[in-house]
Parts: structure tokens; sequence; C-alpha cells
């Protein structure tokens, strides 16, 4: 058998793209209730004075207050997910449920009960939980506060969230990451770390310093989850980048080096425990001074984290000739030059199958560190037909990765220890906040507008992925 026995299959949501129940049972309000839906989404996001005007009054219509409401149905939903014969289940803590405001002197009780609860559905079941502490989502109160991680002062108040967690859930969940996609908040300072760029000039200089306080935030939680938690496991998570030089251009080499080193750098510090050089060269070339406290160096050592986890969707290209530049694609926020020897997705994500083994060989070559692949998956529209859906497109995307990951067990060597497909139920897209764009085995009954019944019903790819797991990958 390729895959390990106790290999974690499942699948994986985040929050705030399921939960919904926006303001029930004391939540407080967070930054991803402030942004609308559409196709626009992310120039909303980047646009600090629309964000602005959405904190003050909640006109239109916010994706995110019900989304599937899975703070409601998480019974039926857990209950699916078994039926498929998920082991592992990724799903996050919305902080603003534990502390509305972040910096409440006490916790919220029922909003803790509401995760003891789905944990203990989760283990009913037999599923383990794997949670995320923070998937772009924070109080609201933070942003307007301290300008979310640009403030240092969010460093304890995520200690403390952490350690709250990590106690009341003791002897439930054995996986844990600290942030979700950190390299984000680079390109999406607001949706990432809950920050505001007021002067575009400010951007760089901002979102690398929030950026350091969360390398500070995540080595505090591996520590205290050490601590706490001492047969636990937590990792640090990336959007991983597979770029390919254009061309075999010494300089498309080069520069798709540079890309590449960047976007890394963030989980470098978090799996070795240091800056590495490129990194302090960059902002010493750019002028950029991260701010430091005594302690912080000692702090990143001794909080490196058990494994390395990444999201993988889709591949791009990298080149220097402003001609080949001009031919982009899109892809998980950061695109690149569009492949000629790929298909795309409905939303222009280029399908690469044979990225996934590379990441896998990277990531375990730069680290050596056990991988997790916490998200995959194709976004579709799917069209029911007489009340079914027959997903081919989705089975066969899922397949192919699924061969390459068996490829990079078998013959290189790779240490992974599970695999959750991102969005296992239909969700509200991170990027456009639309329902249409779904990823799920399970499909939801809702569309871009909110209207629908939000039942439940299961895809084709459903008893698929079903196959696959009572097979251990091996019938695909
Ligand atoms: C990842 C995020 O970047 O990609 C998820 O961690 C997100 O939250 C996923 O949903 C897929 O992106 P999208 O925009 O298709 O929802």
């Amino acid at each position: 058998m390729s895959f390990p026995k106790n290999f974690l299959w499942g699948g994986a949501i985040a929050a705030h793209q399921a939960e919904g129940a926006y303001l029930e049972d004391g939540k407080g309000r967070a930054t991803c209730d402030v942004i609308h839906g559409g196709k626009e989404r992310i120039a909303e996001i980047l646009n600090t004075s629309s964000i602005r005007a959405n904190i003050e009054s909640s006109q239109g219509y916010f994706p995110e207050h019900i989304a599937i409401d899975f703070y409601h149905r998480y019974k039926e939903d857990i209950a699916l997910f078994a039926e498929m014969g998920f082991k592992v289940f990724r799903t996050s803590i919305c902080w603003a449920r534990i502390f509305p405001n972040g910096d409440d002197a006490q916790p919220n009780e029922a909003g803790l009960r509401f995760y003891d609860n789905l944990f203990d559905e989760c283990k009913k079941h037999g599923i383990e939980p794997l949670v995320t502490l923070s998937h772009w989502e924070m109080p609201i109160t933070l942003t307007q506060k301290y300008n979310g991680w640009a403030g240092r002062e969010l460093v304890p108040l995520f200690e403390r969230y952490a350690r709250t967690v990590f106690t009341r859930y003791k002897g439930k969940v054995k996986y844990w990451l600290t942030f979700n996609e950190i390299n984000m908040t680079l390109h999406l300072p607001f949706l990432g770390g809950g920050v505001l760029i007021d002067r575009p000039e400010h951007k760089e200089q901002l979102s690398l310093q929030a950026c350091h306080h969360m390398l500070l935030a995540s080595a505090s939680a591996v520590k205290a989850c050490h601590e706490i938690l001492p047969d636990a496991k937590i990792g640090c998570m990336v959007a991983a980048l597979c770029a390919y030089p254009y061309t075999c251009r010494p300089e498309d080499v080069l520069e798709q080096k540079k890309l590449e080193r960047m976007n890394y750098y963030l989980t470098d510090v978090q799996a070795r425990g240091y800056y590495p050089a490129f990194a302090e060269k960059y902002f010493e070339r750019k002028g950029i001074r991260i701010e430091t406290q005594a302690g912080d160096k000692a702090l990143l050592a001794g909080g490196t984290v058990d494994f390395v986890s990444f999201s993988y969707y889709s591949s791009s290209a990298v080149s220097t000739d402003p001609a080949v530049n001009g031919k982009k694609t899109s892809g998980n926020i950061f695109g690149g030059v569009q492949n000629p020897h790929l298909k795309s997705s409905e939303w222009g994500w280029q399908i690469d199958p044979a990225g996934l083994r590379i990441v896998l060989n990277y990531l375990y070559e730069r680290y050596q560190k056990p991988l997790f692949i916490v998200e995959n998956g194709l976004g579709a529209k799917d069209i029911p037909s007489g009340g079914a859906v027959n997903d081919d497109y989705r089975i066969e995307y899922l397949r192919e990765h699924i061969k390459t990951m068996k490829d990079a067990i078998e013959e290189d060597g790779v240490e992974l220890w599970g695999y959750t497909t991102w969005g296992c139920i239909d969700i509200i897209s991170a990027s456009t906040g639309e329902m249409s764009k779904r990823y799920g085995f399970i499909y939801v009954d809702r569309d871009d507008a909110g209207n629908g019944t939000l039942a439940r019903s299961r895809k084709k790819s459903f008893d698929w992925y079903r196959r696959v797991i009572a097979s251990n990958g091996e019938d695909l």
C-alpha cells in the first residue's frame, strides 16, 4: 500500500466561510463580516475607505453573516463527512466567538461551548479535528483599536486566546495550525491580518511588520501548545507557490527563485526559528525597518512548528520579459504568467497535478518536517440536473492530484500525514464571496444573493471520495 495505514483523509472548511450565526451567542463582529460578496471582492478588500465605510454601516449583502449556517447544522454535516469515512476534519475557531472584542476580560462561554459540541460530534464519529487558530478573521475591534496585526498588542492577546482554547479542548483536539496562509497577509493585509493601509506607499512596511507580529504570535502559540498539550502537534500553513520559469533564460530562472523564496520566508521562520538572510537583505534594500524587541529572536527560535501544512490549487509561470508578462493568469490570489501547457478552471486557476508533487518535494527538502496538504480542490459551477450533481470534472481534478501525492510518497519518500480537500461541503468563496464557486462533495442549496433552502445533498464525487478513503487511496 502506498499511503501509510494511518493516513489522515478528510476535508476542510473555515469558520467564517461556513458558520454564519453572525452575532449569535455573544459572538463579536469580525473582519470577515464587513466584506461584501461578488467579483469586486478583492478590490474591496484592498480599498481601505470601502472597508472603513462597511465598518460604519452594514449596508448590502455580506455573505458570511449566514454562510451555510454550519453553526446550526454541523451535526448533519459531520454525519455526512462520517459517511464518506473522513478520518480528519479541518476547521477553524472564530476568535470573535471566544473573545468578542479580542481584549475582553473573560472568554465567552457560549462560544467555547459551541466548539466543545462540534469537537464532541467529530469524536462521536471517529473524526479527528484539525483546528486553525486564525483563518482570515479576527474581532473587528482589533482593527479599530490596533490596526490588526500591525499592532504589537495583538501578540499577547492572541497568546491568551490560544491558551484558552488549548486548555479548554485538551483531550479533544490533537492537531492544530496557527495562521491560515500566513503569506497572504503580504498580498491582502486586511484579509490576512486585519490591517488597513491608508497610504499605498505604506503597504509593504505595514504588512511586513504585521507579519513579524504574526510570527511572534505563532511562536507563542506553538510554545503554549507544547506546554499545555504535550501530545498534540502544531503546524504552520502556507499558500504554496508553484511558479515555473517561463523560459530557460537565466533571468527567468533567477526571477522565479526570488519570487519563490519570498513566498516562503515566513514559513522559514516558523519552521527553522529565524529569518533567512535573503529576507533581511530584502528589508535593507527596500528601506524597511521591522521593529523588534529584546527577546523576539529567542521566542522565534523556541517556537518552531512540528509540521508544515499548505494549500495547493494551481500553478503559474514567471518571466522578466514584458511581452510575456502581459499574459496574466489568476490563481489563489497571487496569479502569475499563463502557462500555455495547462488548462484553467472556470475562474482561471491553472490546473496542474504535477505541480503538487513538485511542491511536496520542494517543501520536504526545504524543511525536512512532515507535511500536511490542508487545502486542494476545484472551484466549479455545479448545475444540478434532476436533483443530481454529476461533478466528473471535480473527480478528475482530485484523482489526478491524489495520484501525484501517491508518487511523492512512494517514489520520492515524502512524509505526508494527510490530505483535507478544500470546501468538502460547499461554502462561501473567500476571494469572491460567491456560493457558485463550489468545491464540495456535498451540495448546499444557496445562491450568490443568499437565496435557497440551505438543504444539503450528495454529489457524484461524494461516493467516489468514500471509495477513495475506504481503499486508502487505491481505488481512484
Ligand atoms: C485559500 C483559503 O486561499 O483558498 C480559503 O485558505 C479559500 O479560505 C480557498 O476559500 C479557495 O479560494 P476561493 O477564493 O476559491 O474560496
